[in-house]
């Protein structure tokens, strides 16, 4: 039997080589679709949608995914005054990925914002939340601005009615 040539080994070798490059650019592709899908579930799961997508719960979650985290017209008005479920496609557009992670991790917002959640999430679920908002498209634009508690806020809006102080305590 004759032994291949070098040249011959270093064909061998560019075919094996072609195989795993092949092999770990399908990997990439599986893993980003599945971080996208990962994302996905969580920002549904954890009910980001409620507030920052318009309409989502009064039609039970059936707004089409292109809709999704645009924020939302509706006002919450409280103590605190008028909040708006915010435009959460425009919110990441302006920060990097570890931006997102610290925000998510540090902030505090007015009610009915659970922050306090947020806060807890892991930094693996907040990583592919960002990837996913990032993947939904054009932005489109904010949510109303915040109003003082003095001011009444045009419809739609859902009121918080405080009970009133117990006696004493003014
Ligand atoms: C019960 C309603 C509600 C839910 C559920 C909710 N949010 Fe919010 N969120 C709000 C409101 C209202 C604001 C605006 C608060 C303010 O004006 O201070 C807000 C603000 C934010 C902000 C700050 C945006 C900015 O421009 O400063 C981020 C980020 C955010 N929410 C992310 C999330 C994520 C991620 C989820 C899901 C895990 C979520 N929210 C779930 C109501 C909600």
């Amino acid at each position: 039997m004759r032994r291949p040539n070098p040249f011959e080994y270093r064909q061998y070798l560019s075919i094996i080589l072609l195989f795993f490059t092949a092999m770990a650019q399908a990997g990439d592709t599986d893993t980003d679709k599945s971080d996208l899908e990962r994302g996905r579930y969580l920002v549904m799961a954890t009910g980001c949608n409620d507030c920052h997508t318009a309409g989502y719960g009064v039609l039970e979650g059936q707004v089409p995914q292109d809709q999704w985290l645009k924020g939302d017209v509706q006002g919450w008005w409280g103590p605190w005054g008028t909040t708006y479920g915010s435009n959460l496609r425009l919110f990441v557009v302006g920060l990097s990925e570890d931006q997102w992670v610290s925000a998510a991790k540090t902030m505090k917002r007015r009610p009915p914002m659970p922050w306090f959640n947020l806060n807890q999430m892991n930094e693996d679920d907040l990583r592919v939340m960002y990837r996913f908002i990032r993947s939904l498209g054009d932005p489109g634009e904010p949510a109303p601005a915040y109003l003082p508690p003095d001011q009444e806020p045009p419809p739609p809006y859902a009121r918080f009615v405080m009970p009133p102080p117990e006696p004493g305590s003014e």
